[in-house]
């Protein structure tokens, strides 16, 4: 094949695409912010594959624009935004980047934890604004993580790695998850919960699942007011997952104690209310944001693309009976 034409749709870390690069014509939405769908649909004409990220939307519509269309990659381990379905229905294998954000992403919400239960970002504030004028016995006063029970709400690689860092905290430890995992209950001693007796009893309540039919909304009006007056809510899944809405009324009435969010429902925009509060955290979905995982994901997901246009078997597809069916294996 000659080069291959690859459309990427923003900037990403040039550690990870040097070979990007050099095997491939690289068509490169410059502009610095999320590509319009129309420049999507325009540009995805004649590719080959199309190097995308959470904030494209990747569907039917999208794929039939490109009838020479023959990978996906996302630069992301979750894959909400592209309709795998329709990508199957097309042969078109669909590559995402497991694992190497999985430390950063359980650090991500450790940091959410800590700057939340210990009122970091309240006390920043205050330092900056000139407000601190003598060491307080009672002033921003907060949780204690020892000894209180942290929660982990899908126990995939993320919530594991969550589940690993509390323990090292001496907290106790409960999960849910749609399968049991016998070595964390082995090897940390977790108990497996319900969802409804996990919300009863954790102080922390950590959301790891990916987005679907099924965990959209899994946390509403019902499920807040299972939680503890004081417990803590982090997100680092998907905004939607919580309802936001809802999310805003139990912080505002104290309901619970606080929330760590990096995710939202309607991202970049943010629930009415939810930026005024002083009990939340607010990051920029910033999960797996640091130097070395956001290169290692754009080298890990172009060389999944350039594998799979040149014939060799990609590492990382969300939907593989596509590679059986295009490669004559058994999927
Ligand atoms: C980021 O949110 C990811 O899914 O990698």
């Amino acid at each position: 094949m000659d080069r291959p034409r690859i459309l990427l749709t923003r900037r990403i870390p040039e550690e990870g695409t040097a070979r990007l690069f050099a095997e491939a014509e690289v068509d490169l939405w410059h502009d610095g912010s999320p590509m319009p769908r129309s420049a999507l649909l325009d540009r995805v004409q004649g590719v080959d594959a199309l190097l995308c990220l959470i904030s494209d939307r990747v569907d039917a519509e999208v794929m039939d624009r490109a009838p020479t269309l023959k990978a996906i990659g996302n630069y992301a381990v979750g894959y909400d935004n592209i309709d795998v379905k329709a990508a199957t229905e097309r042969g078109i294998p669909v590559f995402n980047t497991p694992g190497v954000l999985t430390d950063a992403t359980a650090d991500m919400a450790f940091a959410l934890l800590m700057a939340l239960s210990r009122r970091i970002v309240e006390g920043d504030r205050l330092v900056r604004e000139g407000r601190f004028k003598a060491w307080d016995p009672t002033m921003l006063l907060g949780k204690d993580l020892a000894g209180s029970t942290m929660g982990v709400v899908g126990a995939g690689k993320i919530g594991s790695a969550i589940l690993h860092r509390a323990k090292a905290f001496d907290m106790d430890l409960v999960y849910h998850s749609r399968h049991r995992d016998q070595s964390l209950e082995r090897e940390l001693g977790a108990r497996y919960l319900s969802l409804d007796d996990l919300l009863r009893c954790s102080d922390v309540v950590s959301l790891n699942v990916p987005l679907t039919n099924e965990t959209r909304h899994l946390i509403g009006a019902r499920e807040l007011s299972l939680m503890k007056g004081d417990a803590l809510l982090i997100n680092t899944s998907r905004g939607p997952v919580v309802d936001e809405k809802e999310l805003v009324k139990a912080l505002s009435d104290r309901r619970i104690g606080g929330a760590g969010l990096d995710v939202y429902e309607r991202e970049p925009l943010l629930e009415p209310g939810l930026a005024e509060l002083e009990n939340v955290v607010l990051a920029p979905h910033l999960g797996s944001a640091t130097v070395r995982t956001r290169a290692r994901m754009a080298k890990m997901v172009s060389d999944d693309i350039l594998d799979h246009l040149s014939g060799k078997a990609p590492k990382n597809c969300v939907n593989p009976s596509v590679l059986g069916h295009i490669l004559g294996g058994s999927g």
